[in-house]
């Protein structure tokens, strides 16, 4: 879709959407860009509409208006009261709404008047990743399923800085769109190689370093863990490293910079291992398992929307990419495997895979890169959607200020997370009789800040670490003002933005 921004007069097209807020009140920085005529039939339509108040998610054709000008349909959209309209989220929110009636209409191209409190940049944002569309396996129809909507048209007085912000936002929709994609994509598609394949592919012109650990490299290292989830699958399991560095190479004399680490689960499809899962389950249906590699997706996302914007920051992305299948190589339920960090963990349930993946990324991107700060995150426990539903993911950390940054990104952004304690399962309960750890306590009270725990221990003490578990936020239920359908790309904007407010100045 085409995005500009402009401070053109607004008369040019046939189709216009035009704001009114609270108490249909067309604000007046819009109606003095309006011909008269028009704002007076546009009042009388408002009027006569009796659901259509100028709240937000209201709506309202107006068709065939006269007026001289090449205008004839509009598009009044509530924004609600102008004091609380939020000019991030609510400008996305809005832009994604704003596509979706467009588009139902059948019109090529439109143009959206801005009202004074809303960010153009934001609802253009909201508009395209609304936008996003996967029907990549569709052979009939095709067509008709299409965004028909191809062209719009931002009209607001701060075209230039809203121009200016595009370029940085539309970066990470693209990144968003990657994410979306790489999850969207079936598990027979989006194998560990594949994911790969198509993550270098999509970011071959940035300036990202790209290194992948194949099977040998993973058994060599003595990533057992890893390499025990992945047993089980004819698809090679992959450690993918990408490195982003925007501090450049630093200058003479300076230390070497410490990057952000972003660690990634990319569990390509989640059976549960020989602790199946069952075919549905209050959680969803099996198949949804093809979406158990979002943190992976999103690490990769946020690098890419990084780069994109050449934030100055220096970022790794570690991702381990494994099938959780059924075999008779498959690892087994009470089999005791040895990590990269040397502790040995007693299998209590093959469905926990995806701790045992981030346990071996965490030993080996703290040994190579010596991050400042870890961040991970991964679709991990069915206990989190329990604890938080599907609005929040929940945060894990051992460091406060990392925390408060994590929340307050997301707060901002909208990809929303909440601090749950590290410490309500108690060490005693990830004690083995056999082995130093176990996966999985029996009770399973506390899930989610018991698999927070059982990370930790993989971490260096004294090391600044969050973990976010995505599991509720892999795919939106329905659609939402910015998703459709199917995989929301969530955490892509929520890492980018830690990382943004983070940035040092070079
Ligand atoms: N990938 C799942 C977690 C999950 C569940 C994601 C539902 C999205 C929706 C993870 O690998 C898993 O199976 N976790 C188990 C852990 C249990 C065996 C302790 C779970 O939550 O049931
Ligand atoms: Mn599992
Ligand atoms: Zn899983």
């Amino acid at each position: 879709m085409h995005i500009k921004f402009t401070t053109a007069n607004q008369t040019s097209k046939p189709v216009l959407a035009v704001p009114v807020s609270k108490g249909k009140k067309m604000p007046a920085a819009i109606r003095k860009l309006l011909p008269a005529g028009l704002v007076t039939q546009l009042d009388k339509i408002a009027k006569s509409a009796a659901a259509f108040e100028g709240e937000k998610d209201q709506f309202l054709w107006a068709h065939h208006v006269k007026n001289g000008t090449a205008i004839s349909s509009v598009l009044l959209y509530g924004i609600g009261d102008e004091a609380s309209f939020d000019a991030i989220q609510d400008s996305q929110k809005t832009g994604g709404q704003l596509f979706v009636n467009l588009n139902a209409y059948g019109t090529k191209d439109a143009t959206i008047m801005m009202a004074p409190v809303m960010d153009a940049a934001q609802c253009a944002l909201g508009a395209k990743l609304r936008a996003y569309h996967f029907d990549n396996y569709k052979t009939k129809d095709k067509e008709k399923a299409l965004p028909k909507l191809k062209s719009l048209a931002f009209a607001t007085e701060a075209a230039k800085q809203a121009q200016k912000d595009w370029a940085s936002l539309d970066g990470i929709a693209n990144a968003v769109y990657l994410a979306r994609d790489l999850m969207n994509q079936p598990p027979n598609i989006c194998t560990p190689a594949n994911f790969v394949k198509t993550a270098r592919a999509t970011m071959k012109d940035l300036p990202v370093k790209f290194t992948v650990l194949n099977e040998d490299k993973i058994h060599a290292l003595g990533m057992g863990a890893i390499e025990a989830v992945g047993r089980g699958s004819r698809n090679a399991s992959h450690v993918l490293i990408a490195e982003y560095n925007g501090l450049g190479t630093a200058a003479k004399g300076k230390a070497k910079s410490k990057p952000i680490a972003l660690v990634g689960k990319g569990v390509t499809f989640d059976t549960g291992g020989y602790n199946l899962k069952p075919g549905s389950s209050p959680f969803g249906m099996m198949g949804d398992m093809k979406y158990d590699m979002g943190g992976a997706a999103a690490v990769i996302g946020a690098l890419m929307a990084l780069a994109n914007a050449g934030v100055k920051q220096h970022v790794v992305a570690i991702v381990g990419l494994v099938e959780n299948l059924i075999d008779e190589d498959a690892y087994l339920p009470g089999e005791v495997i040895t990590t990269m960090s040397g502790q040995t963990v007693e299998i209590v349930d093959t469905d926990a895979e995806g701790r045992l993946v981030l346990a071996d990324l965490l030993t080996h991107v703290q040994k190579e890169y010596d991050p400042s700060v870890i961040i991970d995150i991964a679709t991990l426990t069915g206990a989190i959607l329990i604890a938080l539903g599907q609005n929040y993911a929940g945060l894990f950390s051992n460091d406060d200020k990392l925390a408060d940054g994590l929340f307050k990104a997301g707060q901002e952004i909208g990809e929303k997370c909440w601090r749950l304690p590290l410490d309500a399962a108690t060490p005693a309960t990830l004690k083995s009789s056999i082995a130093d750890l176990v996966n999985v306590e029996p009770s399973r009270l506390g899930g989610a800040s018991f698999a927070a725990s059982f990370i930790h221990q993989f971490v260096d003490k004294d090391r600044a670490w969050a973990h976010l578990d995505i599991a509720g936020l892999m795919k939106a239920n329905g659609s939402n003002p910015i998703c459709p359908a199917g995989a929301m790309g969530y955490g892509v904007r929520l890492l980018y933005q830690y990382v943004v407010d983070n940035a040092t100045n070079g």
